[in-house]
Formats: C-alpha cells, structure tokens, sequence
C-alpha cells in the first residue's frame, strides 16, 4: 500500500493530540503541528512512533511559521492525503454588547481560527490534490452556525468560525470538482483546557471525540456534495 500522510494543526494537547495519536495507530505518518516545546505529550508518542511521526513547530497565525512549515512538508513527503485543521482559541466569552470589547483580542481570534485554517490550506492545498484523498477536515463548532445561534456574546470565537465555515466552502467548491473535498465538524462539547481550565462541563473526553471524527471521516465513504458536510462529531448534520 502507498504511505498516507496526514497533518494536524494544534497537537500539543486536546482533541488535536488525540487525533495525532490515532492516526499514527491507524498507520499514518503523521506531521504533528505544536506551538508549545514545553509540552511533553508528543515527545513521549515520538519514543512509540519514532519513523512516523514529525513534530513541527506551527503558529497557524503566522505567515512566516506556514511558509517554514510548508518548506519542511515539501522536501519529506509528494503529497498529503489529510489535512486535520485543529488548532483554535476561545478569546472572552463574557462580554455581551454592553461591555467593552477589546477589538484587538478579537483580531488575534480571527486572525488563528479563520485566516489561519485558511493560511494552512493555502499552504498544503496542492500537496492535498496530489493524494488519491484529497480530504481536508476543518475542526469548526456549532458555535460557528449562524443559523442555530442562540449566544449574546463570545464575538470573536462564533464569528471566526462562521468565517471559517465560508472559507471551507470556497475552498470546497474549487477543489470537489477535481475529486477533493473540505467537510467542516463540530467536535462536540469536549473536556479540554481551551477555556483555561479543564471544562467540567463537557460531555466527552478528547480521546472520545478524535475516535469518532476519524471514524466518520475515514471510515465510510462520505457522499460527495456541493457545500461541504457540516456535522457534529456523530454524524448528525448542523444548520449553516
Ligand atoms: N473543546 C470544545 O468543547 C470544542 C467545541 C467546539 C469546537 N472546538 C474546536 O476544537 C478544536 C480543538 O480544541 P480543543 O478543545 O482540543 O482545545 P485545546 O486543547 O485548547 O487545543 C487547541 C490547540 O491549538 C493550539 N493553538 C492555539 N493557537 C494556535 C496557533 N496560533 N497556531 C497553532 N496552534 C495553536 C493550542 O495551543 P495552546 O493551548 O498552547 O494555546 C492547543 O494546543 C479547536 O478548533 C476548537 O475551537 C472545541
């Protein structure tokens, strides 16, 4: 069988770890995208992986870190056959119309979860194109649907990812007419740090979360659409 790659962006912990951890048992090699050298999680799956996983230091909000990234990529491997757009930030979910919004934290949300999913893509889309795959998976939320939007606040988070599903759609409509696809998943409501703490709250562990959106993204044969499949991490469709 032919080597199938994969890259994930924001692996360092969460449900981009968890992604990382079980591509490489599905048998990937698996370039690992991480911001943070502290973090130990990777360096200890490289001891299990050592010939299939690359850690690569990634800050999809920089210009400069995509091109390095892309550089390395390049030279290693023909082609990618999926690209796991992971990484996110939360940025103030308190604030309501009333208060005074910091514009330039909202800045640096869009700037990581819409424009650097897209830097990414840009970056990778060719190398995507030259897989028998073909498949980018953009890691969105339901915060992102405009149509079911419930929240009086958390600005910067739900915009970006509204953004980030428009720009998965027109990437989509170029690449589905050459056999490419974008499907955009909500992860579900996962016990992670984003918010700074782990989120009590949440309703599956980020190793549940991974285990489902490779299942449902690797395991059967998705349909090919016009827009890009938007579902939660079980299947079930989101409103746009
Ligand atoms: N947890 C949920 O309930 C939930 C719900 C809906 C959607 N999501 C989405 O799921 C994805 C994964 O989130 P998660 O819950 O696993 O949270 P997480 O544990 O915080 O993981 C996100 C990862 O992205 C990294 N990251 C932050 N800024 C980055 C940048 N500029 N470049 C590259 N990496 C960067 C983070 O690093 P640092 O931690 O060091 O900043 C972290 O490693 C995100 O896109 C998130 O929006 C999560």
């Amino acid at each position: 069988m032919m080597n199938q790659y994969a890259l994930v962006t924001g692996a360092d912990h969460g449900v981009g770890f968890c992604l990382v951890a079980d591509l490489l048992e599905r048998g990937y090699f698996v370039f690992a995208g991480r911001i943070n050298p502290e973090e130990k999680l990777l360096e200890q799956l490289k001891e299990k992986f050592p010939d299939r996983l690359e850690i690569i230091l990634l800050d999809i909000g920089s210009d400069d870190s995509v091109a390095e990234m892309k550089r390395i990529v390049s030279e290693k491997v023909p082609y990618i056959n999926l690209l796991i757009n992971n990484a996110g930030i939360l940025g103030d979910i308190s604030k309501s119309i009333y208060d005074e919004l910091d514009f330039e934290e909202m800045q640096q949300v869009l700037n990581v979860n819409a424009l650097g999913t897209l830097r990414v893509t840009n970056a990778l889309a060719a190398l995507v194109m030259k897989s028998n795959q073909k498949l980018i998976v953009n890691i969105s939320s339901e915060a992102g649907s405009i149509g079911q939007c419930e929240r009086e606040g958390w600005f910067a988070y739900c915009m970006s990812k509204a953004a980030n599903n428009m720009q998965s759609a027109l990437v989509h409509n170029k690449i589905r007419k050459e056999g490419g696809k974008v499907v955009i998943i909500h992860p579900g409501h996962v016990a992670t740090y984003m918010r700074g703490h782990l989120d009590r709250d949440a309703k599956i562990t980020p190793e549940e979360s991974a285990a489902a959106i490779l299942k449902l993204v690797l395991d059967k044969e998705l349909p090919v659409t016009e827009k890009p499949l938007y579902l939660d991490y079980q299947g079930e469709p989101l409103v746009w």
